[in-house]
């Protein structure tokens, strides 16, 4: 069966045509990444625009790329929350067209849903139930994948996400957007002991994480610096608030684990391309004898492959999109809380 995975939730335009759920035949990305670079972030409105000048070519370079046309694909799964809701609206409207002209169903799917589903391309014989640890620009969780489908909330950031401080973080240091990235590779030589940064818990909440407040004390040892006329080096500040973010993200999923009594951990969403993280993770993996699996770096930003592959077990469960499919800037993964 094959699937046409359509993205446009935030700066990529993306699509993908994938079969049976892991067999990516062609997989487009036109990432928007120089435009959004002189503002420091990117901006809803020119994403928007940018992502409707470029989605039908993206679209039909998928279908070539993959030897595909229109009529040879089962079904169109496109991104509709939660994400900018412009850019959004963007990749659900083509997708609306595109159903009512060619008369294929269209599959609603939740974006984070997508990016766990990485892991079904990555790692073929990959399956549920499995604890997940997501970690994107946009939202932190740590869920139970019980089925394809099906999902539990385990813990969720109260404040930022893992992705939204590192960017932040970055932004303070004067690293060039977009700042994850670009605060992995300055910190790689960085002293990670240099600065000490809390671990925030969330009262009663065990498995919930906090990170505005990691963000904040990265702006209060800037300031202070520059009040005294002092440099820090961004390594060596960078490597320590890397080592805070990933210190919650590991305490909490390891916690989980156990509670759980889950012996499978797979990670999701753009943070989890971070070298700190998945060096931390593997060598948990190694220590407390669980099976990790990890996204390819090529799988963990924003990509329709992923899309068109949770598509596919969506649309096999009977999920279904009509002309009144809406975007939502919002929605848990579980879609009905
Ligand atoms: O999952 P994603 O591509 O977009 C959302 O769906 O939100 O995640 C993007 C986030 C950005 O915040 C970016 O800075 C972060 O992932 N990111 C990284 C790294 N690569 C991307 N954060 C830390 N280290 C990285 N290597």
């Amino acid at each position: 069966m094959k699937i046409l995975g359509i993205e446009s939730s935030c700066d990529e335009t993306a699509a993908a045509v994938v079969e049976d759920g892991r067999n990516v035949l062609s997989n487009i990305v036109s990432t928007q990444i120089e435009k959004h670079k002189i503002f420091g972030g990117v901006v809803p409105e020119i994403a928007s625009r940018l992502h409707t000048e470029s989605v039908s070519f993206v679209v039909n370079e998928a279908l070539k790329q993959a030897g595909a046309v229109i009529s040879d694909i089962d079904a169109i799964a496109v991104t509709y929350a939660p994400g900018l809701i412009g850019a959004l609206l963007v990749g659900v409207n083509y997708a609306k067209g595109l159903s009512l002209s060619s008369g294929i169903p269209i599959v609603p799917v939740h974006h984070l849903r997508s990016h766990i589903a990485s892991n079904y391309i990555t790692h073929g014989k990959l399956e549920p139930p499995f604890m997940c640890l997501v970690v994107s620009g946009g939202n932190t969780m740590l869920c139970m994948v019980k089925d394809y489908t099906d999902f539990e909330v385990v813990g969720r950031t109260r404040d930022d996400a893992a992705g939204e401080a590192m960017d932040k973080a970055a932004r303070t240091m004067g690293l060039p957007y977009p700042g994850g990235v670009n605060l992995d590779k300055a910190s790689r030589q960085g002293n990670a002991d240099a600065f000490k940064f809390p671990n925030p818990s969330v009262e009663n909440s065990p498995f919930d994480f906090s990170f505005s407040g990691l963000k904040t004390n990265v702006i209060n040892i800037k300031h202070n610096a520059r009040q005294k006329g002092e440099t820090i080096p961004t390594e060596d500040l960078g490597a320590s608030f890397i080592k805070a973010v990933v210190n919650s993200l590991e305490s909490r999923t390891l916690k989980a684990l156990e509670k759980y009594g889950a012996d499978t951990l797979v990670l999701a969403g753009g943070v989890s391309a971070n070298s700190v993280l998945r060096e931390t993770m593997l060598a948990d993996s190694k220590k407390y004898g669980f099976k990790l699996y990890l996204p390819e770096l090529s799988l963990c930003g924003d990509n329709a492959a992923m899309v068109a592959s949770q598509g596919y077990y969506e649309f096999i469960s009977g999920k279904r999109g009509d002309m009144s499919l809406n975007a939502f800037a919002t929605m848990p993964i579980t879609e009905s809380d």
